[in-house]
């Protein structure tokens, strides 16, 4: 067999969020077929890297008061944790905030300029005068122009689901300051993707075999007919403030997110060479015979097979082999919910059912190769892990193992080789192999579990626990359980690169060296000493789903102003299963007597400031008809210049309990709305209200 040298990725996660449970079907999946090419003896190399650039991420850090470089410290320590947790095991996890990759981006768009594909043009886009930043269409919100339904984003309705323009919204606003954004031009930078021989190039990519039959579908759909012109030229720019890579003679334009994030698969690669010693050209230049696969996401497939390949063809790289595009995860049959505590974080599920290893089977028993969505049916799961991988597997080992320590003195005996020879008869190493080659894992467990019945037969057959109580069977008794030993080392061979930790437990206690594929297989020999059965895995308690659900329930706070990831994504894949589905969560009912006792005031505004070393808050001084103003620290910072309030009304609690803060003592608290979606609005009575009016 000749090794294959093979480069795999992983999409790189948005610094910006947890990783959920809607993520893992990704890296399990690519982990699972990265660690099957690894028994095959192939030299394989796993990259991926947090993905940290972008508006949202610098708003976040900005919200928290940090920098953009500590929060993405903090998230990458974060992500690097989960996917341990979960045995996903990357040869190099990195950031795309790093000098590898600074370097490939500013070198492919030289490459780019040089080849004429990089074009500046002066558009008109959504100014923030408050925030004095240009708005992406995610932050932009307003009424919706066909369905007039309120506060909707600046690229589509999610009432009505029309696409439409910024500039096409009613009564826009800024959704970081809920200022009334102005338009203003400014120069971006476009790659010229319309250009023919970009486009000819695609046509011929598409038609290479590196898709799958849906996505090359999809990029038909994209590209349109022979001689039609579809595809338009991609801003890769943005203007400062901006974190991000700036573009090389152009201050203060910046790389548009996406423009970096690809070239992470790059530079994480690139560093892993330096650790290594591996030749980064070997794998990246139109010459190499490596090959180079990336897993992601049906919804971001846009951006892979359209951007990507064309990118790195004109920058004089290699394109990938395969893009493995996969669909959404649901759980129960819908969408992660929040308030039905379906939107499980990775953390949460290490802490309420510590088996990562359930997931890993339960996704792996649905995965298939194909774009379809994958749905965590809840109950399906815990049947699936208690009947299968404990009822079926476990089982072989734990009727069995018990007898050859207490009556064999923990050596095995002889081999049933009619039973061995019956199960090796039974089915084909070439097709599992096969089923795990081409991302079948589902059929591929199938396979292996109907293995696992055959052995479960003869067990049944031979009835150790009724051998070990009839007088003079003792022989029988060690053939059957030595037998059953070897048949169960068989099955955990398949099933390690499903269940990593639990093949390491199974080799530890069966005494053997680390299952390797390809090795011819002989039954464990009479005389082989084992360990003592120690419990490999016990049944999944359905009150751990339980705890689990209401765990990430429970968590459900208010989300700070952050827009969610998918901001990242292009329009045509704004649709994405793992978003949250938001269901309002009102507090229980307070009788009328509970609502008399806040003190709600109109208040004038007469001074507002800044207040030093605070990074959220705003120091007002109001007037609520009182002798002297209170003063109040609001932290309305991140969504009010503090001129702009200066002699505005507003409501405030006027009987909150003074409170001492590190900048001096605050005397009530001014009501601000917010949601899941960015923004903060304080409120305003209607004209002819007064100071001190009392609200109820
Ligand atoms: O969709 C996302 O979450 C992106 N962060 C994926 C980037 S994949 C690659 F291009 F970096
Ligand atoms: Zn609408």
């Amino acid at each position: 067999m000749t090794t294959r040298k093979i480069l795999v990725t992983s999409a790189l996660p948005y610094a910006n969020g947890s990783i959920h449970l809607g993520h893992l079907v990704e890296y399990i999946q690519t982990d699972i077929w990265v660690r099957f090419q690894k028994m095959q003896g192939h030299e394989v190399h796993y990259v991926c890297a947090d993905d940290t650039h972008g508006t949202p991420i610098m708003l976040r850090a900005e919200t928290e008061g940090i920098t953009p470089e500590q929060l993405i410290a903090r998230v990458w320590q974060e992500h690097y944790d989960d996917f341990a947790a979960f045995h996903v095991q990357f040869d190099h996890y990195g950031s795309t905030n790093s000098n590898e990759t600074k370097e490939f981006a500013q070198g492919i768009y030289r490459e780019l300029k040089a080849a004429n594909l990089i074009e500046v043009r002066s558009i008109e886009q959504f100014y923030d005068p408050v925030k004095n930043m240009f708005l992406p269409d995610r932050f932009i919100k307003g009424e919706c122009p066909k369905c007039h339904a309120k506060d909707q984003y600046g690229d589509n309705c999610e009432v009505c689901g029309a696409a439409y323009a910024p500039i096409e919204l009613i009564a826009p606003y800024s959704a970081v300051s809920g200022a009334k954004p102005e338009m203003r031009n400014s120069d971006h930078y476009f790659f010229k993707l319309s250009a023919e021989p970009c486009q000819q190039f695609l046509r011929e990519w598409t038609k290479s075999g590196s898709l799958q039959p849906e996505a090359a579908n999809k990029m038909q759909e994209w590209l349109g007919a022979e001689g039609e012109s579809k595809l338009s030229d991609w801003d890769i720019s943005r203007d400062a403030p901006y974190f991000g890579f700036e573009i090389p003679d152009a201050p203060g334009k910046y790389f548009y997110v996406w423009l970096d994030a690809p070239v992470g698969y790059m530079g994480s690669f690139k560093k892993l060479c330096e650790i290594k010693g591996l030749d980064f050209n070997e794998y990246w230049k139109p010459d190499s015979t490596a090959e180079m696969y990336h897993f992601i996401g049906k919804d971001i497939l846009y951006f892979h097979a359209l951007f990507w390949p064309a990118m790195l063809k004109n920058a004089g790289y290699r394109t990938p082999n395969k893009l493995f595009a996969h669909g959404f995860l649901t759980v129960n049959g819908e969408k992660m919910s929040k308030s039905r505590g379906t939107f499980i974080t990775a953390k949460s599920y290490v802490d309420n059912i510590k088996n990562t290893e359930y997931l890993r089977y339960y996704y792996a028993a649905k995965i298939n190769g194909t774009m379809e969505d994958l749905d965590l049916n809840l109950d399906d799961f815990v049947a699936k892990v208690n009947s299968d991988l404990i009822g079926k597997y476990i089982n072989i080992a734990s009727r069995c193992a018990g007898f050859i320590a207490k009556r064999f003195d923990g050596k095995l005996g002889e081999t049933d080789l009619t039973a061995v020879s019956e199960f090796k008869a039974a089915f084909d190493g070439g097709e599992i192999a096969r089923c795990f080659e081409e991302r079948e894992f589902s059929r591929a467990l199938r396979e292996i579990m109907r293995l696992a019945d055959v052995a479960n037969q003869y067990i049944a057959e031979q009835k150790p626990w009724a051998l070990a109580k009839e007088e003079g069977r003792d022989a029988e008794l060690h053939i059957a359980c030595s037998t059953a030993m070897t048949l169960f080392r068989d099955l955990t061979l398949y099933l390690k690169p499903v269940l990593p930790v639990l093949a390491e437990q199974v080799e530890a206690f069966l005494n053997i060296p680390p299952l390797a594929w390809n090795a011819s297989w002989q039954p464990l020999a009479a005389g082989h000493p084992i360990n003592s059965y120690q419990h490999l895995a016990t049944r999944l308690d359905p009150k751990l789903i339980a705890a689990l659900t209401a765990a990430n329930q429970a968590s459900l706070s208010p989300t700070p102003a952050v827009v969610p990831h998918s901001e990242q994504r292009h329009a045509e894949a704004q649709q994405h299963a793992t978003e949250v589905t938001e269901e309002k969560n009102f507090e229980p009912f307070i009788s009328i007597e509970d609502f008399a006792k806040i003190d709600l005031r109109v208040a004038r505004i007469v001074n507002a400031e800044h207040v030093e070393g605070a990074a959220k808050l705003l120091k007002l001084t109001l007037d609520i008809g009182e002798a002297n103003p209170r003063t109040v620290f609001a932290g309305i910072k991140s969504a009010y210049d503090p001129e702009t309030l200066k002699g505005r009304m507003t409501v405030m609690v006027a009987n909150l309990a003074p409170r001492k803060m590190k900048f001096g003592m605050s005397e009530g608290m001014v009501l601000a709305a917010s949601g899941d979606t960015p923004g903060l609005f304080i409120l305003s009575p209607d004209d002819g209200a007064q100071p001190g009016m009392r609200i109820k």
